[in-house]
């Protein structure tokens, strides 16, 4: 039986693919794994985001690569968000730290595109001008189910850098906190599972509980 295959098209270069294989897959069996990064392959890091575009008029928009199946006419761009120097987070952070260490906070201009180029619904902007009002505690809740893509930062003309300073927030807040983090019975494989399985707003509820009590309950 012949194998069912379809073209696409990555950064203009023509590829043949199989039918149900992934993005990454397909860019692996062409011999062009160099064209889009992969951290986890399942769909969690984000490192693999690209852009799409499709030839029957469906609107296009961001997807990641190691979940994404290949269609026939697709055309895909990746999306190459160059690495940040690490910002070290402080206890108790206040808007003068936030200020000081990204004085891109002030550059926003209420593009919004942002927020439409997120594939995890994140109100980046809004959370921008959080940020500017020191309201960091809805910042880190904003930011949970990041999948740090880079995306918001990619398309930002007036590269404000949303997601790097959303890290930086959840970071400072985390070693803010004075309860000890504690031993669960929660195996790794299941720590998985609510990662993949769960609804965004389940994997919020779990991070909310998780900075009340410093445990991830079953
Ligand atoms: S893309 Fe940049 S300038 Fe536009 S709303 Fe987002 S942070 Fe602000
Ligand atoms: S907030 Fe930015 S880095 Fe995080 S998932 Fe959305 S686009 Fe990606
Ligand atoms: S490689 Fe991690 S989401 Fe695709």
């Amino acid at each position: 039986m012949t194998e069912k295959t379809v073209k696409l098209k990555i950064s203009g270069k023509t590829i043949q693919a199989r039918v149900g294989e992934t993005l990454v897959h397909a860019l692996w069996a062409a011999g062009m794994a160099e064209s889009v990064k992969v951290g986890c392959a399942g769909g969690v890091c984000g490192a693999c985001t690209v852009t799409l575009r499709y030839s029957d008029g469906r609107t296009g928009g961001t997807e990641l690569a190691c979940m994404k199946p290949v269609e026939a006419g697709m055309e895909v761009f990746p999306c190459p968000v160059e690495a940040d120097a690490p910002v070290t987070p402080v206890a108790q952070p206040e808007l003068s730290h936030l200020q000081s260490v990204f004085p891109t906070l002030d550059r926003c201009t209420k593009c919004g595109s942002c927020t439409t180029a997120c594939p995890m619904s994140i109100p980046v902007m809004d959370s921008v001008l959080r940020m500017q009002k020191g309201e960091f505690q809805a910042v880190a809740e904003d930011f949970t189910t990041c999948i740090h893509c880079g995306l918001c930062r990619f398309v930002c003309e007036d590269k404000v850098k949303p997601h790097n300073m959303g890290l930086w927030i959840r970071r400072s807040l985390g070693m803010s906190r004075d309860i000890a983090i504690e031993k669960t019975e929660v195996s790794v494989e299941q720590e998985w599972k609510y990662l993949l399985d769960e609804s965004s707003e389940q994997r919020l509820q779990r991070a909310r509980q998780f900075r009340k009590s410093g445990r991830i309950e079953p």
